[in-house]
């Protein structure tokens, strides 16, 4: 491994190309040389001594138990992965009796050794120590720590770096206006876990100490911080970061692409892969809070249905619970939930239901047990004191956190999942308020005792100002440590037991949607945006944060059609409606008074309702094609243009359009009375999803019609993606035959992949039950290989369509395996469409065309 550590003339130099250093005050030094550690080196560093200051800084503040020694260890993962973790040492936890709190997160293993590796770490130690990690292969600085302060005290840790350009993407979850940071504005983005509607910088439900950046040639990397303490990014002009937190460490992992799905793919492994989701939950969700009654539950569901908009997935909120107490239903205003949800399963339609993270304490235990077993368990977050804490959120008495860290408690939470089943055919869970959210601490925190943990000498620019702000005091106990440090952590322990039990209660793959997410939460859950605004705004921001969670590795993830906060308008919904029919999860959710679902508006928003969800239909063999992806190897689902284009410089900024995998270019209408739509194509061959013309633009905007029941959609040029006839729902649609649609590029190529199987049940891939077969075009000739024959039904399924995209010449005869077919015509926009084809997907398929 090469490092070089830096000499006089090297440090002037290098000082010589960064932002002036205005105030670098507090630092460290470096004692001897780097150690040769097992794949890596170990730098001990040393509190510089005195007032560390140069240039005209200030005397720095002195922050409790500063760390007078620190060791770092930068780690070479892999060729791909590096770690650098700075530790304060042995003296520091003995003589501040508190040992680091680390977050309890499983890290896999990188692949493929490191004896090759992208990136090289420099060090210097003039004035003050600070590190660089380059790039190898371009000499580019991807992180340059020595602008600004490095501090390491017990409740304060700060450190700046340069990033290698301002195309910064990432750091929430917050409600961020451009996906690429804008760091001429100096925003702090604070980062904990917060029951937060969206507010710009204000902290949100889930945190997420990660961004990727794109390197201005088009390389890309990505780095995540692992803590959970409250924390903040401060993205100042220069470019700058300045990152502080109250807690934990300093543990930073890099991972160098090149290529911007690289890094999510790296990252992934790092943390773990998402589960392979149920095929129904593709479909269309209908939810909202305030149905009052069973009967007006079945109204939306039956207005969906007369208007031909299929829907997959009905959801119970809150108010079917007898006096939201989980695991209850009412029999009072939702009398025989029990039959209806079995009659909805005869349909195809799937019922998932909320689980609020908080139990009762008021209710007599012997007639609720869930609260009985939680008791008997010690299932509850304790005071200081040992006694329970108390809080106050839906039902009407105190409530106890269920403390997720602790084993009897998942054991418990699982149980009541497992046995609520028996009242009520859930197929999914949703878990909300999980951050968690406690009523009762609304403004100061001032029922936590007086101490420093409840009051730290350092916190971040939090919304509220106060840890305990609408939530636990910091001093509460679990059993992962002090909710002080584990605070960001509850929806993500609560996470993994929910699926397990979800599972296990209904024998499938089953699904669940989460609220608060941490690093990692990908593994087990899907998310949704929270309480967004029906306001246009959110639209824009919705695939902001759509694609901040496809990098952050929660790949299924969607924002409320039609808005939760407020009453929609027709035409908003009618447009989030088809912008939402392309959200890797899409759910139309509403917490205002008046009913949005798409059929309530009549036939104008439930026509282009239907139109936009039959596209997504037609589409779910690619979109589950991508999640098997995302599985595999980790991903995205949807991404931004610069994912498939990084180094086309126009589509750094651009976060109004986005992609689903590299075939499918979604270009919405995001504003009001708007009938057209500016969207950039970028250059390489795309076309028009609806009639298969080539779009003349390339690498250029132009001007879309974009009529009120139309959301323009275009397929990217070497590509194949396969169709399934769409239908009310995906049981029914499963049944329908197969097309493919074949973009070629300018080469005449093109490429994809089939994935699927039974769709519901658990394990499929581990088990090799399922079918995956390859496309590859070139030459006017179309040929699959059958990768994985292992999902039986699958022979009975025929390939009956292909919309072949981009051919220009008029083509005169078709063959199918080597015979000639006639049922194919060439379209007046030049798409060819070759139907009633009875190909088996099972065997490979050969499929030529000749030209005039
Ligand atoms: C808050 C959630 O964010 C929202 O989606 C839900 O409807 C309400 N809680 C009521 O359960």
């Amino acid at each position: 491994m090469r490092f070089c550590l830096f000499g006089t003339v090297a440090v002037v130099a290098l000082l010589g190309l960064l932002a002036p250093v205005a105030n670098a005050q507090a630092g460290y030094r470096m004692v001897g040389e780097p150690i040769q550690i097992t794949n890596g080196l170990r730098v001990n560093l040393i509190k510089a001594a005195g007032n560390n200051t140069f240039g005209n800084a200030v005397v720095p503040k002195a922050w409790s138990g500063e760390a007078a020694n620190l060791t770092l260890d930068a780690e070479f993962q892999s060729n791909y992965r590096l770690r650098i973790k700075r530790l304060s040492n042995f003296f520091f936890k003995v003589f501040n009796n508190t040992a680091r709190f680390e977050v309890p997160l499983k890290v896999n293993p990188a692949t493929g050794g490191n004896q090759n590796p992208l990136y090289d770490i420099q060090f210097t130690n003039e004035p003050l120590f600070s590190f660089r990690v380059i790039r190898r292969s371009t000499g580019t600085v991807l992180f340059d720590t020595s602008p600004g302060d490095f501090v390491f005290a017990d409740q304060y840790l700060t450190l700046s770096w340069t990033p290698a350009s301002e195309n910064v993407y990432g750091i929430g979850e917050n409600e961020q206006y451009t996906f690429k940071h804008d760091f001429s504005q100096n925003l702090t983005w604070p980062l904990f876990t917060r029951d937060q509607p969206p507010n710009h910088t204000a902290n949100m439900y889930g945190v997420h100490p990660h961004y990727t950046v794109l390197e201005n040639d088009g390389n890309s990397h990505s780095v995540v911080i692992v803590n959970s303490n409250a924390q903040q990014f401060s993205m100042l002009s220069g470019p700058l970061i300045e990152y502080k937190t109250n807690g934990g460490l300093l543990d930073f992992y890099f991972f160098l692409g090149p290529t911007p799905e690289d890094t999510v793919k790296q990252y992934t492994e790092l943390v773990g892969r998402p589960q392979l989701p149920a095929y129904w939950s593709l479909g269309f969700h209908l939810c909202r809070i305030g149905y009052t009654t069973i009967d007006r539950m079945q109204a939306a569901v039956n207005r969906t249905a007369f208007y031909g908009i299929p829907q997959d997935v009905q959801y119970g909120d809150g108010d079917i619970k007898y006096k939201y107490l989980d695991f209850t239903y009412s029999n009072e205003t939702f009398p025989g939930l029990p039959e209806y949800v079995r009659e909805l399963k005869a349909k195809g339609i799937k019922f998932v239901t909320i689980l609020d993270p908080f139990i009762s304490s008021g209710e007599d235990p012997e007639e609720y047990r869930p609260l009985k077993l939680g008791n008997e368990m010690d299932a509850w977050v304790k005071n200081a004191n040992g006694s329970y804490v108390l809080g106050k959120v839906w039902p009407q008495d105190p409530v106890y956190f269920p403390d997720y860290s602790k084993n009897e408690t998942k054991e418990w939470w699982k149980t009541c999942i497992k046995e609520f089943h028996d009242l009520l055919e859930y197929d999914g869970i949703w878990i909300d308020m999980n951050e968690p959210a406690n009523f009762d601490n609304n403004n100061t925190g001032s029922i936590c005792s007086v101490n420093s943990i409840n009051n730290p000498e350092y916190t971040p620019q939090i919304e509220g100002g106060y840890l305990a702000q609408q939530t636990l005091c910091p001093d509460s106990q679990h059993a992962a440590g002090n909710h002080y440090d584990v605070h960001s952590l509850y929806g993500w322990f609560e996470s993994e037991p929910t699926l397990q039990a979800a599972r296990e209660g209904t024998g499938k793959r089953s699904f669940v949607l989460t609220r608060s997410t941490f690093l990692g939460s990908g593994n087990w859950v899907a998310h949704w945006l929270g309480d967004n605004w029906s306001q246009w705004s959110n639209l824009h921001t919705s695939i902001i944060g759509v694609l901040q969670f496809n990098q952050w590795g929660i790949p299924f993830v969607g924002a409320d059609m039609c808005g939760f906060l407020g009453n929609t308008t027709e035409q908003m919904c009618q447009r989030w409606m088809q912008l939402g029919a392309f959200y890797p999860f899409a759910r139309n959710h509403n917490g205002g008074y008046q009913d949005q679902d798409p059929g309530w508006w009549g036939e104008t928003v439930a026509n282009s309702s239907r139109k936009a969800l039959m596209v997504r239909y037609t589409l779910l063999p690619y979109l589950y094609t991508l999640f098997y992806k995302s599985v595999t190897e980790g991903g995205t689902v949807a991404r931004a243009l610069w994912h498939n284009f990084p180094t086309e410089e126009e589509t750094r900024g651009i976060d109004r359009q986005f992609m689903w995998g590299s075939g499918l270019l979604i270009n919405p209408v995001l504003e009001e009375n708007a009938t057209s739509v500016d969207a950039y194509f970028p250059n390489a061959r795309f076309y028009d999803y609806y009639d298969g013309s080539e779009v003349a633009t390339k690498g250029d905007f132009e001007t879309l019609d974009a009529p009120l029941d139309k959301i323009n959609v275009a397929v990217a040029g070497g590509n194949v993606l396969p169709t399934q006839e769409p239908a009310l729902n995906t049981e029914l649609s499963r049944n329908n035959p197969f097309g493919l649609i074949v973009a070629l590029d300018g080469e005449g190529k093109a490429s994809g992949s089939l994935f699927y199987d039974d769709g519901d049940t658990i394990g499929t891939i581990p088990n090799e039950a399922y079918f995956l077969a390859d496309f590859t075009v070139s030459n006017k000739t179309i040929s699959s290989t059958v990768v994985k024959n292992g999902y039986a039904d699958m022979s009975s399924k025929r390939l009956t369509t292909i919309r072949l995209l981009g051919q220009e010449a008029t083509v005169v005869g078709v063959t199918v395996n080597g015979e000639a077919i006639t049922s194919f015509s060439n379209l007046p926009t030049g798409e060819v469409l070759i139907s009633n084809l009875t190909a088996i997907l099972t065997t490979p398929l050969l499929i030529t065309w000749l030209e005039n």
